[in-house]
């Protein structure tokens, strides 16, 4: 059973470090001047934290009129517009008052500002922070800052590796599934005899409280949406916009308290899956009125729905190609039949083709995205997003970022990052992602000839989430960070992954010297360490089919899933030149696509994504390619050993339960990250014949 007491629980929130604080005595007088159910919440969270002051034992005062107060210092929350802010900003402010009180007030231009400067309060006041010296003005970079699951109706979770869903469960025990979950590492979701096991009945998880926890996570990072089902709409699933929309109710209620809006993931194939019509064709006028009609129907239910969002012609889901129409075409009639609510579509471009012959070397998946989309900008409505993976293909430990980021200037853009770590260790593996993610956001696109990145170029930000119903909510306790991360960035991507990585321990852990050194040291070095281990110089793959944990480096070599690495016994890599491999490099600006595509100015780390490269091909290291896999392979698994260490001088100075866990952990990523260090030397090694120079162990 999880405890809910637990640190493990608790995670950033457990305001531990409150009682510390100079600041502790302010959050005895609250006063409030606005009133709303979101306010609420925002001083629900005051009074949690107020809980933790033991050595306060008088009730909080939470009042209306200044008059009320007792003591000398207070908090004030009040709306108001200031043109400093944008929606969902703040201002806190410190002053004193006439009669010589001390004021710390958080003003704001709606409810969620409010919110969120309180959640960014509690954070200061754990931290000590200066509020004396001047005030805090902070406005979310982004205005679409989600949160994707890829939970099913049945409890299951797509790539998830913390459990079963916190949203959804089937009348099944939800332990039980949690249970089989971790045990097949998240693809049940993607294998219909498992799925169909659990086929009985659906309901929303019946721990409503967790699901009011989770909301309260999600909001006290910034986050403002949340995609509640899976991108693959099953049969089942598409009763959600039908007779099981009360799931999607709940959800969405207790969401909305904490300023988080509520979407659903639908079914392209919708009229014909819910038996109403015999096409789905977006072209077609009874389609039309089908989605009108739907969505004024969906919208009577819950008015505050934030959209749809689609994954269509992909990986087997339905979609325009069908009926011999593009995806504006798609995309655009949801798009109208939402519009009248305020509602917008998000539209995924994971759009491939996964029946590819391996043997065609003309056929490139890393082009599809941008095939597909790029043609179409201009066509979209103002209320359609496309979403677009960061990379080009799927989320491996390194991609050079994703074309289409870098054109359709007359579009709607959200970039797709991925919390759950599908490629990147499962939740097993410590994989710290946030300095990856702020490498993407800062990479320079030059679009219009600027050298604008990535960050500037989008509309807003997505990720698929990392939790389940594991009592630490992301299997390992160390990926916590990972979401807090991504909360931090999504409002603000100037803040550093050091800062991100200390406010998390202290939050977390405490601000114990030894637990900020050490966890903060394994966190930042862990991506790079995956890294090393894993697939070299940004080729990507290797990994086991299917559940994609692990290696195997042919696993996916003669699959129809365009994800090759082309080795051969002289050498490795993909040529994606435009003179004579796949013109991929082509999508790119100038000088982006130069870069990229001349051999001798394509940065090392990814190299074998561009070229087809001799194992003595020189890299700018100096190191030839068949010596840096060697080497990095070595580091990668030795940094692993360092990271038990720096974990085992923490016994007894953090909790016993997260120390044991996660040192559990850290032993099963040292035998995986063994294996990618023996596997893949090994089958290099008898590739090229050629012996490493420093004669360490290669079987
Ligand atoms: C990957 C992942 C799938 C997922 C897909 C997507 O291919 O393995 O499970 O459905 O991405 O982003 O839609």
């Amino acid at each position: 059973m999880v405890n809910k007491k637990s640190n493990m629980y608790q995670n950033w929130l457990s305001h531990r470090e409150i009682k510390k604080s100079c600041y502790k005595e302010y959050i005895n007088n609250i006063l409030v001047l606005n009133h709303s159910e979101i306010i609420d919440s925002a001083v629900n969270e005051l009074k949690n934290a107020f809980d933790k002051i033991e050595d306060v034992k008088e009730i909080q005062n939470i009042c209306e009129d200044e008059k009320e107060i007792i003591g000398d210092k207070f908090i004030k929350l009040y709306i108001e517009q200031n043109d400093k802010l944008i929606n969902e900003g703040y201002e806190i402010t410190y002053s004193k008052t006439d009669d010589k009180k001390e004021c710390i007030s958080i003003c704001a231009n709606d409810d969620n500002g409010i919110l969120y400067g309180v959640f960014a309060l509690l954070r200061l006041f754990e931290q000590n922070y200066d509020f004396k010296s001047k005030e805090i003005i902070d406005n979310p970079k982004k205005n679409i800052r989600i949160i994707n699951h890829w939970d099913n109706i049945d409890g299951t979770v797509e790539r998830g590796f913390a459990g079963s869903s916190v949203l959804f469960e089937s009348c099944r025990n939800k332990d039980i599934m949690s249970e089989v979950m971790n045990a097949i590492g998240g693809i049940a979701a993607t294998n219909e005899g498992l799925r169909k096991a659990f086929n009985d009945e659906y309901t929303v998880a019946s721990d409503l409280e967790r699901i009011n926890d989770y909301a309260r996570m999600l909001s006290s990072i910034g986050i403002n949406g949340i995609i509640i089902n899976n991108t693959n709409v099953h049969k089942e699933e598409t009763y959600l916009i039908d007779d099981k929309i009360s799931i999607v109710k709940i959800i969405s209620e207790i969401m909305g308290r904490w300023g988080v809006k509520t979407y659903l993931s639908i079914n392209f194939a919708s009229p014909i899956t819910l038996g109403d019509l015999q096409t789905a064709d977006p072209l077609d006028s009874d389609v039309i009125k089908w989605w009108k009609k739907k969505a004024e129907y969906v919208y009577s239910v819950i008015p505050n729905l934030g959209g749809f969002m689609v994954k269509a012609d992909s990986e087997g889901r339905p979609g325009p190609f069908t009926y011999g129409r593009n995806h504006a075409d798609g995309a655009n009639m949801l798009a109208s039949a939402i519009s009248p609510y305020g509602g917008i579509l998000i539209w995924r471009c994971f759009v491939y083709n996964c029946r590819q012959d391996w043997r065609d070397h003309t056929i490139d998946r890393a082009k599809a995205a941008f095939d597909c989309f790029e043609p179409l900008d201009g066509q979209f409505l103002d209320n359609v997003f496309l979403q677009i993976k960061n990379g080009p293909m799927d989320f491996q430990v390194r991609e050079p970022i994703a074309p289409l980021l870098g054109t359709m200037d007359k579009t709607n853009k959200l970039m797709e990052l991925q919390i759950t770590q599908e490629y990147t260790g499962q939740q097993k593996h410590v994989c710290f992602l946030v300095p990856w993610w702020k490498d993407i956001l800062s990479t320079p696109t030059y679009a219009n000839n600027i050298d604008n990145n990535v960050e500037q170029r989008i509309n807003g930000i997505a990720a698929i989430v990392n939790v389940g119903n594991d009592e630490n909510w992301t299997g390992h306790f160390l990926a916590q960070a990972n979401l807090y991360g991504y909360g931090r960035l999504a409002w603000d991507s100037n803040i550093s992954s050091e800062q991100i990585v200390a406010e998390w321990i202290k939050l977390t852990l405490g601000n114990n010297p030894l637990v900020m050194k050490n966890v903060s040291e394994i966190l930042m070095n862990s991506w790079e360490t995956y890294e090393k281990y894993t697939s070299p110089l940004g080729i990507g793959w290797m990994v086991s089919p299917g559940h994609h944990y692990g290696p195997d480096v042919d696993g996916y070599e003669f699959s129809p899933w365009g994800t090759y690495h082309r080795s051969d016994n002289k050498g490795i890599g993909i040529d994606r030149t435009l003179e004579s491999g796949t013109g991929y490099a082509g999508e790119y600006n100038e000088p982006l696509k130069s870069l990229y595509n001349n051999l001798e100015t394509c940065p090392d780390e990814l190299l074998l994504f561009f070229h087809h490269v001799s194992y003595n091909h020189i890299l700018k290291s100096g190191k030839t390619v068949i010596q840096h896999i060697y080497d990095t392979h070595f580091e990668g698994f030795e940094a692993v050993k360092e990271f038990i260490s720096k974990w085992e001088e923490l016994e007894g100075e953090v909790d016993k339960g997260i120390y044991e866990q996660t040192l559990e952990r850290l032993k099963i990523q040292f035998d995986s990250a063994r294996d990618w260090r023996d596997q893949i030397n090994t089958y290099f090694y008898r590739m090229s014949g050629i012996e490493d120079k420093k004669g360490r162990r290669i079987y």
